[in-house]
């Protein structure tokens, strides 16, 4: 269990009608998933990710969004032991970032996997056309097809019927989960099998969390508090590196899901010891507006003993400080912490009186850009 250095009041009528609200919305399938997910599923996951390893020594992944940072916050803290290498593409428009991409298949076996639930995001679909390229030209219309693995809605979006009609190995996300809660689907858990990840281990961490989610639900009592007393920004320290996309997927979970009628916690990241030589001045110094949530992995004496100084210090520096003992740095302890942040962030969205699973601010960008694409 994650365990927390702090006990906010919870008010257990309302916490109680949130979680039911939870499972009762229409974007709630994530709530049950590590318990619900069936075996099937699991199996055929597990498969494609051998057939994926047999056939191929580069991966790429392609996705935005809550498409693409879970599966690469894991893959980068775990490291796990695979000759397949990881790319991963369609997260921007950069030209320069595309050639790259394409540049670490040329002369590799590479599969690719498109993960895109609408099936319309253009910084996924135009890597897409590029990487099909790249693959019919490698191994010809029929070998290609028999590469590319499909990660999108089970009924319709341009992805889907695509999918469908050139019979790629297909993987439904399942329209009950929104992107960035879809990191334990197939959207997740196919790219990290690929990688060699021990995803029936991260499940039984995640699952091992939906049953007892009292300290997620104190952490989320405790940042309305915090919020209500004007502290409105976050930022989420770790001291282990690896775990760097760790943080932006928390970012990109809370930041998506929160932002919404000026109610959020601006989410911020930090990694120690680097980042005590830059924003460590401001955290110790600057705007007395934000709080620190440490994560904290088991770690070595020397480290630990970092961890202890940086709580000492900001703590003296009048930071709220709140930490979070991880159990393990393994499978088991980021399904865990998945699902922790998970159910944390919804319910805190539902204390603040925001839709925790819509993203209107998001179109707003996309309809300039489509206006701009008009006019060219
Ligand atoms: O969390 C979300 O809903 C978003 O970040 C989406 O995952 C992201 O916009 C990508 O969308 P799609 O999977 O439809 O391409």
């Amino acid at each position: 269990m994650i365990e927390v250095n702090f006990s906010p009041k919870v008010d257990e009528n309302k916490l109680g009608g949130i979680l039911g609200e939870l499972k009762e919305d229409a974007f709630g399938g994530w709530v049950d998933l590590p318990l619900k997910i069936s075996t099937e599923e699991i199996k055929k996951i597990n498969e494609t990710a051998e057939k994926i390893q047999n056939e191929s020594e580069v991966l790429v992944c392609i996705g935005i969004g809550g498409s693409y940072l879970g599966h690469r916050a894991i893959i980068e803290a775990l490291r796990p032991k695979s000759k397949l290498e990881i790319v991963y593409a369609g997260n921007s428009l950069s030209s320069r970032e595309l050639e790259f991409a394409l540049k670490k298949v040329a002369d590799k076996d590479f599969s690719v996997i498109v993960i895109s639930k609408s099936g319309t995001t253009l910084e996924p679909a135009l890597a897409f056309e590029a990487f099909k390229k790249k693959l019919a030209e490698r191994y010809g219309v029929v070998g290609a097809i028999k590469r590319i693995y499909a990660i999108t809605d089970g009924y319709s979006g341009t992805l889907y019927e695509e999918a469908k009609r050139d019979n790629y190995t297909r993987f439904v996300i399942p329209r009950n989960i929104g992107g960035r809660y879809s990191v334990l689907s197939p959207v997740g858990l196919l790219p990290m099998a690929a990688a060699g990840v021990d995803i029936d281990a991260l499940i039984s961490g995640a699952a091992s969390a939906s049953e007892d989610n009292k300290n997620a639900a104190k952490y989320a009592f405790m940042r309305k508090m915090l919020f209500d007393k004007g502290f409105d920004t976050e930022v989420f320290a770790s001291f282990e590196p690896a775990t760097f996309y760790f943080n932006e997927w928390i970012k990109q979970l809370f930041g998506e899901s929160e932002g919404k009628n000026k109610r959020g916690i601006f989410p911020a990241s930090v990694v120690y010891s680097t980042d005590l030589h830059s924003l460590g001045q401001f955290m110790q110094d600057g705007r007395r507006n934000l709080f620190e949530t440490i994560i904290n992995y088991p770690t070595d004496d020397l480290n630990a003993k970092i961890v202890e100084a940086v709580l000492k210090a900001h703590t003296a520096g009048r930071i709220p400080v709140l930490k979070l003992d991880v159990p393990s740095y393994d499978e088991k302890g980021f399904g865990e912490l998945i699902y922790f942040f998970e159910i944390a962030c919804a319910i805190y969205c539902k204390l603040v009186g925001v839709n925790p699973f819509d993203q209107p601010g998001v179109e707003a960008y996309k309809e300039e850009l489509k206006k701009l694409m008009e006019e060219k």
